[in-house]
C-alpha cells in the first residue's frame, strides 16, 4: 500500500500592528488588509500542497510562545515580527532555539527607512529575509 503523504504545515505569524494593514500607512505597507493577504496565501497553499495556519498578535510574549509552539507542531515558520524585529532579543532567542526552517518577511524594506529600523535583531535567527516586496514577500517566503 502507498504511504499516505502528510502535507507540510507552516505557521504564518504576524506581530504588532500588522492587524491594521490596509489602513495603516498604506503608502508604505500597501492597501490590503491582513485578512485579504492571508486569503491569497491560502489559495497559494492549495497550489503548493501545504497547510497554513495564521496567527497575528500585538504581544511580544505571545509571539515568543507561538515561535516555540511552531517548533513543536509545525514544519516551517513565516514570520513578520513588525517592530519587534528591531527591539526583541527575546524573540531572537526564541527563533534561535527552534530548529525548523524560518523565513522573516517585511512588507517594507527596513534597511532603506529610518536608522532605528536598520537594526534587525530577529533576522539573525532565521534562514532568510524577504523585505521590500510588499505582500508578494509572503508568497516568496512560501515558494
Ligand atoms: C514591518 C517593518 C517594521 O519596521 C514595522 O515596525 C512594522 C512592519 C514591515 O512589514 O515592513 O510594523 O515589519
Amino acid at each position: 500500500m502507498k504511504p499516505v503523504e502528510k502535507s507540510l504545515r507552516i505557521l504564518v505569524l504576524n506581530g504588532p500592528n500588522l492587524s491594521a494593514l490596509g489602513q495603516r500607512e498604506p503608502e508604505i505597507y500597501g492597501g490590503e488588509s491582513l485578512a485579504e493577504i492571508n486569503r491569497e496565501l491560502e489559495s497559494l497553499a492549495g497550489e503548493l500542497g501545504v497547510e497554513l495556519e495564521f496567527v497575528q498578535t500585538e504581544s511580544e510574549g505571545e509571539m515568543i510562545e507561538q515561535v516555540h509552539q511552531a517548533g513543536r507542531e509545525f514544519d516551517g515558520l513565516v514570520i513578520n515580527p513588525g517592530a519587534l524585529s528591531h527591539t526583541s532579543l527575546g524573540l531572537l532567542d526564541a527563533l534561535l532555539s527552534v530548529k525548523i526552517p524560518k523565513v522573516e518577511v517585511h512588507l517594507s524594506n527596513p534597511l532603506s527607512r529610518e536608522p532605528m529600523r536598520r537594526r534587525m535583531l530577529s533576522a539573525r535567527g532565521v534562514e532568510a529575509v524577504v523585505a521590500g516586496a510588499g505582500k508578494e514577500g509572503y508568497r516568496w517566503a512560501l515558494s
